[in-house]
């Protein structure tokens, strides 16, 4: 089933969003038709108080422009309000466990924690101690909070999901894992494209491997020939040092004019942000009309709105 012939039941039976392994295809189309809804809602200007008195805090051991500002305003929209709480300036930072911040929170009324940190198993922690939900934005492993908004991208920009190929790029990161885990689910044919030494993790591979289509390869022609969707990241991730060695290794894998040639002609190209101009990808290619970076930025902010209502509200 696609996205679009799916009857969206308002509820899916999750309490957190940790890393997509566990959500079905019909749960993220759950997410997304609420998304597109909430998305009419705004540019419409219609009150949509759906997280009346909820609250949501937010965990950040690592930077975030996208993540922190669309979480932030995204809640405060929904009638409900955030508390940002950096790990520098939290007890957590300083020693205090996983498991006390999480028994803490808990009585306090907190409705949904947002952590963005290092370890997956940090976050898995969190939901295995709190009484809450928790959303994952961002591990060294996972990035489920970007894939989603990607995909409502390419929903909107090709009005189906089943078939699209989606070609990545570059590192296989936290990015590529959780979009080949939500590409597959949905039906498209994902191309992880790496040099050696670089690709994805071979567990998270083949999980996504057992819902839909993955292919690893190191060829940039196989890639990118006729592809819907061009997608990289950044070389270096947080919390990751500088290293010419793999800045050598990932630079054929750039994505720029001679990449966007070889993919269909109505091709996008995806970029979760912050990017690097001539280092990932080419002025010339982020800049381009076939570029969506910016509608995936602010996709981030619908999406995530839809996860903290199905997550965070009246079950
Ligand atoms: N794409 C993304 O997560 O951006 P931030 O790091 O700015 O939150
Ligand atoms: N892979 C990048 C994504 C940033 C949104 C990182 O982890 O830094």
């Amino acid at each position: 089933m696609d996205i679009y012939s799916y009857k969206p039941k308002g509820r899916i039976e999750h309490k957190h969003l940790l890393n997509l392994l566990d959500w079905s295809a019909s749960d993220i189309y759950e997410v997304l038709h609420l998304a597109e809804n909430l998305k009419h809602a705004f540019k419409r200007g219609k009150k949509h108080e759906l997280l009346k008195g909820k609250t949501l805090a937010m965990i950040f051991s690592k930077s975030s422009t996208r993540t922190r500002v669309s979480f932030e305003t995204g809640i405060h929209q929904l009638g409900g309000q955030a508390l940002f709480l950096s790990s520098n300036d939290i007890q957590l930072g300083r020693g205090e466990t996983i498991a006390d911040t999480a028994k803490v929170l808990s009585r306090y009324g907190i409705n949904g924690v947002m952590i963005r940190t290092f370890k997956q198993s940090d976050v898995e922690e969190l939901a295995a101690c709190g009484n809450f939900s928790v959303i994952n934005g961002l591990t060294d492993d996972f990035h489920p909070c970007q894939a989603l908004a990607d995909i409502m991208t390419l929903a909107e920009t090709h009005g189906h999901l089943n078939g699209l190929k989606l070609a990545y790029f570059g590192d296989g990161n936290n990015v590529a894992h959780s979009l080949m885990l939500a590409g597959a689910k949905t039906g498209m044919k994902v191309y992880i494209c790496s040099p050696k030494g670089y690709e994805p993790n071979p567990e998270i591979t083949e999980a996504a491997q057992n819902f839909g289509e993955v292919i690893v390869t190191d060829s940039v022609e196989e890639a990118a020939s006729g592809a819907d969707a061009l997608y990289t990241d950044v070389f270096f991730s947080m919390g990751q040092q500088k290293d010419p060695e793999k800045e050598a290794a990932l630079m054929p894998y750039q994505v720029n004019l001679t990449v966007l040639g070889m993919a269909k002609k109505n091709a996008v190209f995806m970029h979760c942000l912050p990017a690097h101009r001539g280092e990932e990808v080419t002025e010339s290619v982020i800049d381009s009309t076939h570029s969506v970076v910016f509608e995936e930025a602010e996709n981030r902010l619908h999406a995530q709105k839809a996860v903290m209502c199905l997550l965070m509200g009246k079950k």
